[in-house]
């Protein structure tokens, strides 16, 4: 069975002090929130010790924005899946747009870091979607199927959870069509040995818009940024009807 997977996407907001002071906001709002639903917070390095101890007893699990493929070593300002799964962390983010387009992110790399992930018993949320001017050359499908053989060599798809993000849709508050989107998701789905994989959507995702998107049969979560980061905001995401 497919899971319900939503996961806010803190990117570099927030310091420990105000991930404390989300949470006072976010937790009371997750009591009418049914246990089907995973709920996820990705959040920067240094939130997550003290977000770990915060969440502790609690339904949310911790997710971080990066892991490196080697167990240890001289790679400085990278880091470990064990220093990851030390303090409880159960998700990394691997391949977002982001790290791919500024920190020179490959699809190598992203397969060696999917890899690490799932050696240290973390579950990977694997980033995958179209530029503006792929999609206008009709070249979505090409694109992603092109990620998703090379990203996913040798990769566990029984520990995995997918995020389709169409990257003219992240952070411009110009959401993919609902079924647009749901049909991306469907090509993704065709292409991967287990069918029960989770694939969310990602970008500009938004209490006025969550509804709709969860209402489409393929989508099974969502990937949020910039709407995870207020407290009733993502409380209303998580929460959709
Ligand atoms: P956004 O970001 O919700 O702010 O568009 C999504 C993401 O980058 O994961």
């Amino acid at each position: 069975m497919r899971n319900i997977v939503i996961a806010g996407n803190w990117k570099m907001y927030k310091t420990q002090r105000e991930s404390s002071e989300f949470l006072q906001g976010f937790m009371p709002e997750l009591g009418q929130t049914p246990e089907d639903r995973e709920v996820i917070l990705c959040t920067p390095f240094t939130d997550l010790g003290v977000m770990s101890k915060n969440l502790q007893n609690s339904r949310v699990q911790l997710g971080a924005q990066n892991i490196h493929w080697e167990d240890e070593g001289a790679y400085t300002g990278e880091i470990s899946g064990s220093m990851l799964t030390e303090i409880d962390v159960r998700y990394v983010i691997v391949g977002h747009s982001e790290r791919r387009q500024y920190f020179g992110e490959t699809d190598e790399t992203v397969n060696k870091r999917l890899l690490a992930a799932q050696r240290h018993g973390l579950i990977p949320i694997l980033c995958v979607g179209e530029t503006k001017e792929q999609r206008d050359l009709d070249q979505t499908e090409a694109v992603i199927t092109k990620q998703l053989t090379k990203d996913l060599v040798d990769v566990d798809q029984q520990q995995l959870v997918i995020a389709y993000e169409p990257i003219w849709a992240i952070g411009t508050g110009d959401t993919c069509q609902t079924d647009e989107a749901n049909q991306v998701i469907g090509m993704i789905r065709s292409q991967l040995k287990v069918a029960d994989v989770s694939i969310q959507y990602g970008g500009s995702v938004k209490p006025n818009n969550i509804d709709e998107i969860m209402a489409q049969p393929e989508i099974d979560g969502v990937l949020v940024g910039g709407a995870s980061l207020e407290a009733q905001s993502f409380a209303r995401i998580v929460n959709y009807q």
